[in-house]
């Protein structure tokens, strides 16, 4: 047990330095063979930094890495894989329209001119079975769930051969059951004597599953630790250097009128199935109403037919008494209805507009931005600042593309431009997801804040605790409907839970 032998990997005091920013700053990392190793900071602690520079991505400006004991240079992703090192990014790179062989072997040099698809999928399968999950390696990549897709990731990985597997904030897009079936998943592979990184921000998933946890905060480590020895509270301080509430302050909803009524709607998916089938939820000023629901069951329609993004084939919407069902996107938003979209780079942000162009696309054409036929961009980086301190969002440089923003970042930074103009109605999606804890602790406050302002807020939520905790009422999703809705004081969790599941005992009150 004599520490050396037993260490897999070791990065040694590495610096990689961004225009406006030291990103990591002489951190250093050692993992052993075999275990599950949680990396552990604040949105743009550096995490995804240190290990894009273990696959290769990204070259150390200072720092050495040695691979069971041997020093190596690793300069591209191919470099990281030969050497055993595999990926699986925050954001996933699949190419959609190719099958799930074609992205398994994608960019693998030795295939040459013939690709023997059969045996690939037998591999493909074979790898599936030993870690009890299945895929089909005929699927393209855009027929599979968010869930399945990670699969064929880790396939992809497993398949050219990785000892060490990264996974960056795995399970933030995950349900809390496909949660649970990767933690078997990587159980497995730890007692393959595989070792692995994992990236979270769910402290209680942390304490879980990692054997041991490095801390990052502000580009330096703090400390490693063995899980065993600390509680959540413990690793939530080492993470932001002061205490965390993990409760909320909440005073009594003082119920306004009716702002938002939604009647019998009906929407169709994209796959042209019934996603929302006649559904009927009001909101009302100064109350959260939480959708509770397994992903997939017409949340996001729903959201999407409220901010116009989606078609009504039947039903009404109504805001403040005014049918708009079917309205664009654009009169909703001037009525006063804001969306913070759980795709924050697809739908919520402009991913190659800079941090000032991204902040002011909601109010660009008001004053005093809009100046006649011209943008004051001074007005604009006032605003941005101003932004920027209050949500404390880590910009290293205001004029970069907002994708250079750690995922955390880029989050508050929507959160910021929707909540802050103080809308009528507010959409909510997951608007923790990726967020640390202590922002997430801000984000739900700055929910209850506006709320007590007046704000009518719909939040969808698969963290039932999240809904718990800041909404006012609870409606339980299942197949496009309401299948109940229930006073948050007089909730019973295991009920909740049933009817997430699609029991037909649900209460009605
Ligand atoms: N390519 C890049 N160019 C410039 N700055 C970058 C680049 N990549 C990352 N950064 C900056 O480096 C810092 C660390 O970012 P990183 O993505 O490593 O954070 P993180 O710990 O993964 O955070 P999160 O939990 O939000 O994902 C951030 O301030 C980010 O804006
Ligand atoms: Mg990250």
């Amino acid at each position: 047990m004599d520490g050396q032998e037993q260490l897999m990997l070791v990065m040694n005091d590495i610096t990689k330095r961004f225009p406006g920013i030291v990103a990591n700053d002489h951190v250093s990392f050692a993992l052993r063979k075999g275990e599950i190793h949680t990396l552990l900071g604040e949105n743009g602690a550096g995490k995804s930094t240190l290990m894009n520079v273990l696959d290769g991505i990204y070259y150390p400006d200072e720092g050495e890495i040695f691979i069971e004991g041997k020093r190596v240079n690793l300069r591209s992703p191919l470099d990281s894989m030969k050497h055993g090192i595999g990926m699986i990014h925050q954001h996933f790179m699949l190419v959609d329209s190719l099958s799930v062989i074609e992205n398994v072997i994608l960019g693998l040099e030795s295939q040459g001119f013939f690709v023997d698809k059969r045996a690939i999928a037998h591999q493909i399968e074979a790898i599936a079975t030993r870690y009890n999950f299945r895929v089909d390696p005929y699927a393209r990549i855009w027929q599979l769930s968010v869930g399945e897709q990670q699969r064929v990731e880790i396939i992809k990985t497993l398949f050219r051969g990785a000892r060490i597997l990264i996974l960056d904030e795995p399970t933030a897009v995950l349900t809390p059951q496909e949660s649970e079936e990767l933690f078997g998943i990587l159980r497995e592979m730890k007692s393959e004597g595989k070792s692995i990184i994992f990236i979270s921000h769910k402290l209680n998933e942390v304490m879980s599953v990692s054997d041991r946890v490095t801390v990052l905060r502000k580009g330096r480590l703090i400390g490693t630790v063995d899980t065993a020895a600390v509680t959540e509270g413990e690793l939530a301080k080492m993470m932001i250097g002061r205490d965390v509430l993990f409760r909320l302050e909440r005073k009594k909803a003082e119920l306004g009128p009716e702002v938002l009524k939604v009647e019998d709607a009906l929407a169709y998916n994209d796959r042209g199935l019934i996603a929302v089938n006649k559904l009927n939820i009001t909101v009302h000023a100064g109350e959260i109403v939480g959708i509770a629901g397994v992903a997939g069951n017409g949340q996001v329609e729903l959201a999407e037919c409220i901010t116009g993004l989606r078609r009504l084939a039947g039903g009404h919407v109504a805001l403040k008494g005014v049918d708009v069902t079917n309205a664009s996107p654009c009169t909703l938003a001037s009525a006063g209805v804001n969306y913070i979209p759980a795709d924050r780079l697809g739908v919520g942000l402009v991913p190659n507009l800079s941090t000032i162009e991204n902040a002011m696309l909601r109010n660009y054409r008001k004053e005093p931005i809009s100046k006649g036929a011209f943008i004051s961009y001074a007005a604009a980086c006032t605003y941005t600042d101003g932004l920027i301190k209050k949500y404390d969002i880590a910009v290293p440089l205001q004029n970069a593309p907002v994708k250079v923003l750690s995922g955390g970042n880029m989050q508050k930074l929507l959160l910021a431009r929707e909540i802050g103009e103080r809308p009528k109605l507010l959409i909510a999606e997951h608007p923790t997801r990726g967020l640390d804890v202590g922002a997430t602790e801000f984000v739900r406050s700055m929910l209850l804040e506006q709320r007590n302002n007046g704000v009518a807020i719909l939040l969808i939520s698969e963290d039932l605790d999240e809904i718990l905790m800041v909404a006012d009422r609870v409606a339980v999703m299942y197949e496009g409907r309401i299948v109940g809705i229930v006073d948050v004081d007089s909730v019973d969790v295991a009920q909740i839970g049933l009817m997430m599941a699609g029991s037909t005992a649900a209460v009605q009150s």
